[in-house]
């Protein structure tokens, strides 16, 4: 039935694009969890990370919460809302097929889609020949993504100049 199959293909698409078009509204406990983080703020800020500038939607709401996510790890963080975001993935060298909702520039790479602050720290620290890291998708559990305590298992890409990818970690399980 491939009516059946294409239904089903659009559903799941529509709950993806759901989930991330969602505005996320802070309950309390986040708002206090954002009031504690920013009363350690001088702790967790490390003077030596570069900022990162994320084009993003400014329909995004898991971008929003991506960015507020890496200023929260101690990144410097700026905005900027484009509705062009294919013309930046092609300028940065996302691999076709393996984007995400929003992209980052941070150092001399690229960090696409929902990873982990801690590898973004890690890129920077080994600072391989690379072009930058990606998580294509948006798997649920990533930061930015939280959906209760789901957590689906991803990898986040190393991109080599060339255009091929390693695994550079394995997140959610
Ligand atoms: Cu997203
Ligand atoms: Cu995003």
């Amino acid at each position: 039935m491939k009516n059946t199959v294409t239904l089903f293909a659009l559903v799941l698409m529509m709950a993806g694009l759901a989930a991330c078009a969602r505005d996320p509204v802070p309950d309390a406990g986040e708002v206090a969890a954002a009031a504690a983080a920013g009363a350690d703020e001088s702790a967790v800020m490390d003077a030596a990370l570069p900022p990162v500038v994320v084009y993003k939607s400014p329909a995004c709401g898991c971008c929003r919460s991506w960015a507020e996510y890496m200023r929260a790890s101690g990144f410097p963080v700026e905005s900027r809302d484009t509705q062009d975001l294919d013309a930046i993935k092609a300028e940065v060298g996302v691999p076709f097929g393996q984007g995400s909702c929003h992209t980052a520039k941070v150092g001399d790479y690229f960090v696409e889609g929902h990873v982990p602050a801690d590898d973004v720290k890690r890129l920077l620290a080994e600072r391989p020949d690379a072009l930058g890291l990606t998580v294509p998708g948006m798997p649920i559990g990533s930061p930015g993504m939280e959906q209760g305590d789901t957590r689906e298992p991803y990898d986040v890409l190393l991109v080599a100049k060339d255009g091929s990818t390693t695994v550079f970690a394995h997140h959610g399980d």
